[in-house]
C-alpha cells in the first residue's frame, strides 16, 4: 500500500477540497479584492497569474505542506547535486548543468561535469561559426544552405520547437528542417526541394540505435551518395550528435564530426546539450547562449526561492491539486503566439513520458492518478476548434494560457486582437455565464418567451475552469529558455509528489520490441501463432495486399 494518500497532509487537502469544491471561483474573487495581487508572481521575466484556480490562501499553504512532506526541497537538492535520482537507470539527472552559466562546479560520481560541457559548447560554437560564415564547405565546394536534423522524440521535438519559436532570430541564408517519422514521406518531401551539394545532415540520437532515425539516416546517406558517389562526401555532409561514439563510427561518420553528450541528460531534457546544434545553427551561438541563460535564471529561481514564491513549485502543486483532488485528467497548453505552436507537442513528450508512470520509484503500484494528458494548440486557432468542449463539455479541463506582451510582428492592432481573446477566454472559463445573465442577454436580443426558454440551457456556461496565465515581455531566446525550464521543473515537482521516477521511459519499450518481431514477419514468413487473432489477421491482410499492385 503506497503511503502518499495516507499522509496527513494529503488527507488535509482532501477534506479542504470537500468544502472548497462547493464554492465557485466567482465568489472567491468577489470576496477577496487582493486575490490577483497575492496569486500572481514574476521570475526570470515570466509573469504568472494563478489566481484563476479554485484555491484560497489556505489551499496553497496545505499544498506546500504536502510538498514538504514528500521532501520536495530535498529531492530538488539531490537533482542539482548530481545524485542518481534516475534510480531504474542508475543515472544522475543533470540537464541543469548544461545551462549552468555560473562558474559553480556541478559534480556527479565525484567529477565536475562543467569542463566537459564547456568543451562541447566550444566545439558547437566553432562549428556554428564555420557553417554560418560559409567557411565550412560541402564536398563540391559549395556553401551549406540547408540543415536537416534527423532524430525523433527528444532528439527532435525540443530543437524543432525552439527553432520554430525563435524563427524571428534565424538567419535567412540557412534553413533548418526536421525529419523524425520513419514514414518515407517525411524524408522524401523534405529533401525534394533540397540540393545534396548544399545540404548538411545532423543525425541526432542519444543511443544511436533508434530504428526510425537510423533508417532515415541511411536513406539520407544514399541520397547524398547518389549525386556525390564518394565516401569522402559523407564527412562534409554528415555530423552526429550522440552519447554512443562506437555506433556513430560504425555508421561511417567521422568521430571529428561528432558532438557528444552524456547519459545523465534525458532525451526529452536534451535540447540544452549538443542536441541543440540545429538551434545554434539556426539562430547563432550567441542566441543559443541566451537560451541557456534564461533557463539558468529559472533554475536559480527554482533552486533558491522560498516554496511559497517558487513558480515551478506553485504550478506543479496546483497541477497535482487539480489532477488528484479536482479530478481533472487533461491539461491544455494554449500559446497565444504562432511561434510557440510546437510547444504543446514538446510538452506532451516532456510531461507524459516523464510522469506517465503507474509504479513508484520503488516499483510499488500507485493508488492515485499520475501524469495528466497534455495537449493543446496555438490560440486563436484552438478557439475555433476545441474550446467548445473546454467551456461547456462534461469533463473539466485545466489550461495554461501563454502570450507575449510585445509581438515580433505587430501588424496594425492584430496583437491587441490576439490578446483580447487571450484575456477573454480565461475570464469566460473562470466566470462562466449564469442563467440570469444568459436570460438577460437573450431578452436584449428581443427573443420571445418560448424561444428564450428553449435557448437558455445552451447559453449557460458553468465556468470554474482553472487556468494559469503566463505573460512574457517578448519571446526572446532568454525568455523562451526560462519558460521551458519552468515546465521542466514543474514536471519534476509533480513526479516527486507522485513518487515516480520522471526520468526513465520503460513504457515505450514493449511496442519497440514487438515491432522488431513483426518487421521480420513483414519481410519474411508470417508466424500467426506469435500473436492474437487481430494482430495476425492484420499482418496477413497487409501482406496479401502488398503482393498485389496498389490502386491508382
Ligand atoms: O522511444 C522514446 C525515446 O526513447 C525517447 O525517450 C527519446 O527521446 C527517443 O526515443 C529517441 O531516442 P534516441 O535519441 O536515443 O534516438
Amino acid at each position: 500500500m503506497n503511503s502518499l494518500t495516507n499522509l496527513p497532509e494529503w488527507k488535509a487537502i482532501k477534506s479542504h477540497w470537500q468544502t472548497l469544491s462547493k464554492r465557485h471561483m466567482r465568489e472567491l474573487f468577489a470576496e477577496d479584492p487582493g486575490r490577483f495581487r497575492r496569486m500572481s508572481t514574476e521570475a526570470a521575466g515570466l509573469f504568472v497569474d494563478y489566481s484563476k484556480n479554485p484555491v484560497t490562501g489556505e489551499t496553497l499553504s496545505l499544498l506546500l505542506d504536502l510538498a514538504r512532506a514528500v521532501q520536495l526541497p530535498e529531492w530538488r537538492d539531490r537533482m542539482f547535486s548530481g545524485e542518481h535520482i534516475n534510480n531504474t537507470e542508475d543515472r544522475a539527472v543533470l540537464h541543469v548543468a548544461l545551462r549552468n552559466r555560473s562558474s559553480r562546479p556541478i559534480t556527479t560520481d565525484g567529477a565536475d561535469v562543467m569542463p566537459g560541457i564547456n568543451t562541447v559548447l566550444a566545439q558547437m560554437e566553432a562549428f556554428t561559426h564555420a557553417l554560418r560564415s560559409g567557411e565550412w564547405k560541402g564536398y563540391t565546394g559549395n556553401q551549406i544552405t540547408d540543415v536537416v536534423n534527423i532524430g525523433i522524440g527528444g532528439s527532435n521535438l525540443g530543437p524543432l520547437m525552439v527553432a520554430e519559436a525563435l524563427r524571428h532570430y534565424q538567419s535567412a541564408g540557412l534553413r533548418v528542417h526536421f525529419v523524425s517519422n520513419v514514414d518515407g514521406t517525411h524524408l522524401t518531401e523534405t529533401l525534394k526541394p533540397l540540393n545534396p551539394e548544399t545540404t548538411l545532415f545532423i543525425i541526432a540520437s542519444k543511443t544511436f540505435t533508434t530504428q526510425e532515425t537510423l533508417a532515415n539516416a541511411h536513406a539520407a546517406r544514399d541520397w547524398c551518395l547518389a549525386s556525390m558517389p564518394d565516401d569522402a562526401a559523407i564527412a562534409r555532409h554528415f555530423v552526429a550528435v550522440s552519447t554512443n561514439a562506437e555506433k556513430v563510427e560504425a555508421f561511417g561518420i567521422d568521430p571529428q564530426n561528432m558532438f557528444i553528450f552524456w547519459d545523465w541528460v534525458g532525451g526529452r531534457y536534451s535540447l540544452w546539450s549538443s542536441i541543440g546544434l540545429p538551434i545554434a545553427l539556426a539562430i547563432g551561438m550567441a542566441n543559443f547562449y541566451e537560451l541557456l541563460a534564461g533557463a539558468h535564471e529559472m533554475d536559480e529561481h527554482f533552486r533558491s526561492a522560498p516554496l511559497a514564491e517558487n513558480i515551478p513549485v506553485i504550478l506543479g502543486m496546483l497541477g497535482v491539486y487539480n489532477h488528484n483532488f479536482n479530478g481533472i485528467k487533461t491539461h491544455a497548453i494554449l500559446p497565444y503566439d504562432q511561434y510557440l505552436r510546437y510547444l504543446p507537442d514538446y510538452l506532451q513528450q516532456a510531461d507524459m513520458e516523464s510522469n506517465g508512470k503507474g509504479v513508484t520509484r520503488d516499483g510499488l503500484p500507485v493508488d492515485y492518478s499520475t501524469g495528466p494528458v497534455i495537449w493543446g494548440a496555438a490560440g486563436t486557432d484552438g478557439q475555433h476548434a476545441f474550446y467548445q468542449l473546454i467551456h461547456q463539455g462534461t469533463q473539466v479541463i485545466s489550461s495554461d494560457f501563454i502570450a507575449p506582451v510585445h509581438s515580433h510582428n505587430e501588424l496594425s492592432d492584430q496583437h491587441e486582437k490576439l490578446l483580447a481573446n487571450f484575456f477573454a477566454q480565461t475570464e469566460a472559463l473562470m466566470k462562466g455565464r449564469t442563467r440570469e445573465e444568459a436570460e438577460a442577454e437573450l431578452r436584449t436580443q428581443g427573443l420571445g418567451d418560448e424561444a428564450r426558454q428553449a435557448l437558455l440551457p445552451h447559453k449557460v456556461f458553468p465556468g470554474n475552469r482553472p487556468t494559469n496565465s503566463i505573460l512574457i515581455d517578448k519571446l526572446t531566446p532568454r525568455r523562451l529558455g526560462a519558460l521551458i525550464a519552468l515546465y521542466e521543473h514543474k514536471i519534476f515537482v509533480q513526479g516527486v509528489v507522485w513518487g515516480v521516477n520522471s526520468y526513465d521511459q520503460w513504457g515505450v519499450e514493449l511496442g519497440k520490441q514487438l515491432a522488431g518481431v513483426i518487421l521480420k514477419e513483414l519481410e519474411g514468413d508470417a508466424r500467426p501463432e506469435l500473436h492474437d487473432a487481430s494482430t495476425s489477421g492484420l499482418v496477413a491482410h497487409f501482406k496479401a495486399l502488398r503482393g498485389k499492385p496498389a490502386a491508382e
